[in-house]
């Protein structure tokens, strides 16, 4: 298992970024490589290789990474575009077990550039159906030993798929080498969720199955799936958010206290709980599929996909048993948020009409998180009437905070070699177990009108307390 240091302490490092020049490269793995560099978070010196099939140059690449920047952001002209742009080099020429292209020769000699003591990063910013072919192809040069090496999501897109891969994996590198992102854990108010909860007496003796009635977990989206309706539709819902995002969300608010705040005590406190993630029952799934997607290029008129899923999950760990958490994503709704939920039970004693959100603890998991608790109050005035009123802490606002967008934060950890929020072959195999239930007997698919909350069939998982941020009357 490789050590958990700090940026201080990084070694010289060589960054082989596989799908260089795809999308997600640009979108997201290039921007997040230089903002790592604007904040310093980089060792001191390193490479970055960019691998793909074409043959193109070094300067190629230059131009490739600074148009991405300029796309995407943030500007190369804020800098330091000059010291960046002269550790990118490229190797063309592709990467299979049977031919190494040109990457070989590119990480020899930026190992010997960097000189002794060099730790090698591998990121797959691929497509999930190319990681079989090349986890053979680092097993096969020796380019796995003693690397990192980073996997996008999804890792497997059923449970067979992940066995396979998972299987392959482990056939060619230790599980402690092997980073599997899944974003959301790298947010910012995903990972407050750490620090509000045990750092906090206001809000830890609170957090379990005693005081919180409901926990929602709501990631209503305004987007659709033009652009890649491709991938979209051969995902869905269910696979592209529940089983990954949500769950990982879930977890991190179910698990017990961690022994300590290091990262492999966090990590085997998130992991844990999701070995009692009870297997979900088919009707407390609803799926949807909004109107008009079926109009979409590339998806087939007669689609089943789900652009829509609501689920009620329990979770049997003696902290939560009976609380249901409720889980919901959807494409083309009414909003666009990302926020947690903990509902809490109505207090015991005089006051009987506190409304569903009159008591709730809740962060928003969108851009740099925020700590919200809803409160009654008293409506300042001459009666005793009293109105929910909410009391907010915007994280970007605390003193010496610089937000990381998640990338950047799950990169940096991958170069210190903190796995803490990165998932484990072990707890995805939790994952899948949890949603089997669900991909054997499959859930009808209700449609919905675009810029709803989804199909009214969703209401009935919340009780009484309703979908806190909206839903769409019967
Ligand atoms: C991705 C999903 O993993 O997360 C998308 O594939 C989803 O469908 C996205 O829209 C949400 O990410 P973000 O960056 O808005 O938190």
């Amino acid at each position: 298992m490789p050590e958990t240091g700090t940026t201080d302490d990084l070694h010289p490092t060589v960054f082989v970024l596989f799908g260089a020049t795809g999308d997600l490269a640009r979108r997201m793995v290039l921007p997040a490589f230089f903002q790592l560099a604007q904040h310093g978070l980089l060792p001191e010196d390193w490479r970055l290789i960019g691998s793909g099939r074409g043959e193109r140059t070094d300067e190629w690449f230059v131009d490739h990474v600074r148009e991405s920047l300029e796309t995407f952001g943030p500007s190369p002209d804020e800098g330091p575009w000059e010291e960046f742009r002269d550790r990118l080099r490229f190797a063309g020429g592709g990467f299979t077990a049977e031919d190494p292209g040109e990457l070989l020769d590119a990480v020899t000699t930026a190992r010997k550039e960097l000189g002794e003591d060099v730790q090698l990063v591998h990121y797959l910013s691929l497509p999930p159906k190319a990681f079989t072919g090349y986890t053979r192809a680092l097993g096969a040069h020796g380019l796995a030993e003693g690397a990192r090496v980073v996997y996008e999501k999804p890792f497997g897109a059923s449970p067979e798929g992940f066995r396979e891969l998972d299987d392959l994996v482990h056939s060619v590198m230790d599980e402690g080498q092997v980073f599997r992102i899944d974003h959301f854990l790298g947010k910012e108010g995903t990972q407050d969720l750490h620090v509000a909860r045990f750092a906090n007496g206001l809000f830890e003796h609170i957090w379990s199955r005693e005081h919180v009635a409901q926990v929602q977990i709501d990631v209503p989206e305004d987007l659709d799936v033009a652009d890649r309706a491709d991938f979209y539709d051969a995902t869905g819902a269910t696979l592209d958010m529940l089983v990954t995002h949500l769950f990982q969300v879930a977890a991190e608010v179910a698990m017990e206290p961690p022994v300590s705040f290091s990262a492999d005590d966090i990590l085997h406190a998130r992991e844990s709980v999701l070995s009692h993630f009870r297997p979900l029952a088919p009707e407390d799934v609803v799926l949807g599929q909004y109107e008009g997607y079926r109009d979409l290029d590339d998806v087939p008129d007669d689609s089943q996909t789900d652009t829509f899923v609501a689920a009620r999950l329990y979770i049997d760990s003696g902290r939560w048993r009976g609380v249901p958490f409720l889980l919901r994503t959807g494409k083309r709704m009414a909003d666009k948020q990302q926020r947690v939920s903990l509902v809490l039970h109505r207090p015991k004693g005089p006051v009987h009409d506190v409304p569903a959100n009159g008591n709730v603890i809740s962060l928003s998991l969108a851009g740099a998180g925020a700590l919200d608790v809803d409160i009654m109050a008293k409506r300042p005035g001459p009666d005793l009437a009293m109105a929910p009123a909410r009391v907010s802490l915007d994280l970007s606002q605390v003193p010496g905070g610089e937000p990381l967008a998640p990338y950047v934060s799950l990169i940096h950890d991958v170069l210190v070699g903190d796995r803490s929020l990165f998932t484990t072959s072990k707890g995805l195999a939790e994952t899948w177990r949890a949603l089997q239930p669900v991909l054997d007997h499959r859930p009808e698919v209700h449609p919905y009108t675009p810029g709803s909350w989804g199909p009214a069939a969703a209401n009935a998982l919340t009780g009484e307390h309703g979908w806190l941020l909206g839903q769409t009357e019967d």
